[in-house]
């Protein structure tokens, strides 16, 4: 089987989104994971979500800066990874922080603004990682689209569950939160109202 540009792409992508949970996994089997393991692996597993979903949301500016398809071929597989990682990460606080006690998490939700958009962001996101089939895509047609939308808010609710379970220095959420507004100013249709704009006052 000869590997073509777009397969190298595809395995050097499973490999950058595999390597940090087979680091985590590791450090967990050695017993490396600091002072604070469940801090270790929430953050972790939090930070890569976040940054995956971002580059997820940077390949339709990729794609019409390079002309090249590739990127919306890596679409998918960089958000499903988004996804794992944010259910690895909802599991840990599950499991470690309440003790998968149902109860507590209702008193989270309602308690603490922070839990409340984190996990926002992660219902928001499961329509779309059920419906990331080619089935799916071709049973919903025009519908898949309106609904894989939804990636917009939940972004913005991702970096703003950080924005406010930061304490002190806000600035690593701030960066995210910065290079969000850019990958979603660039969909904004800038040039269109331009024309718009310069067309009234051709007119008047
Ligand atoms: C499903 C509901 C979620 C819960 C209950 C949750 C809970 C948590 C907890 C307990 C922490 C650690 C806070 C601390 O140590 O002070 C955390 C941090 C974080 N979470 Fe979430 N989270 C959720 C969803 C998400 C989602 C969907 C994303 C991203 C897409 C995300 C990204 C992060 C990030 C980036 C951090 C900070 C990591 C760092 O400090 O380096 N979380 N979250």
């Amino acid at each position: 089987m000869s590997m073509t540009p777009l397969r190298w792409l595809k395995l050097a992508t499973w490999l950058l989104c595999l390597a940090p949970a087979a680091q985590l996994g590791w450090l967990t089997y050695i017993g490396h994971l600091g002072p604070n393991p469940v801090e270790t692996l929430e953050h972790g597993t939090g930070s890569r979500a976040l940054q995956i979903l971002l580059l997820t949301l940077a390949m339709t500016p990729l794609r019409q800066l390079t002309g090249r398809p590739e990127p919306i071929q890596l679409r998918r597989t960089l958000g499903l990874f988004a996804y794992f990682y944010m259910c690895a990460h909802f599991a840990m606080y599950l499991v470690f922080d309440l003790e998968l006690s149902l109860p507590k998490l209702g008193e989270d939700l309602v308690k603490r603004t922070w839990i409340t958009l984190g996990f926002s962001c992660w219902l928001f996101l499961l329509p779309l990682a059920i419906t990331s089939t080619d089935g799916w895509q071709r049973r919903l047609k025009r519908r898949w689209k309106s609904l894989h939308r939804l990636i917009y808010p939940a972004a913005l609710l991702a970096c703003f569950h950080f924005v406010w379970l930061v304490k002190k220095d806000e600035t690593e959420p701030m960066i995210y939160l910065g290079i969000l507004l850019v990958l979603l100013g660039w969909r904004m249709p800038w040039r269109n109202w331009a024309k718009g704009i310069l067309g009234a006052q051709t007119s008047t």
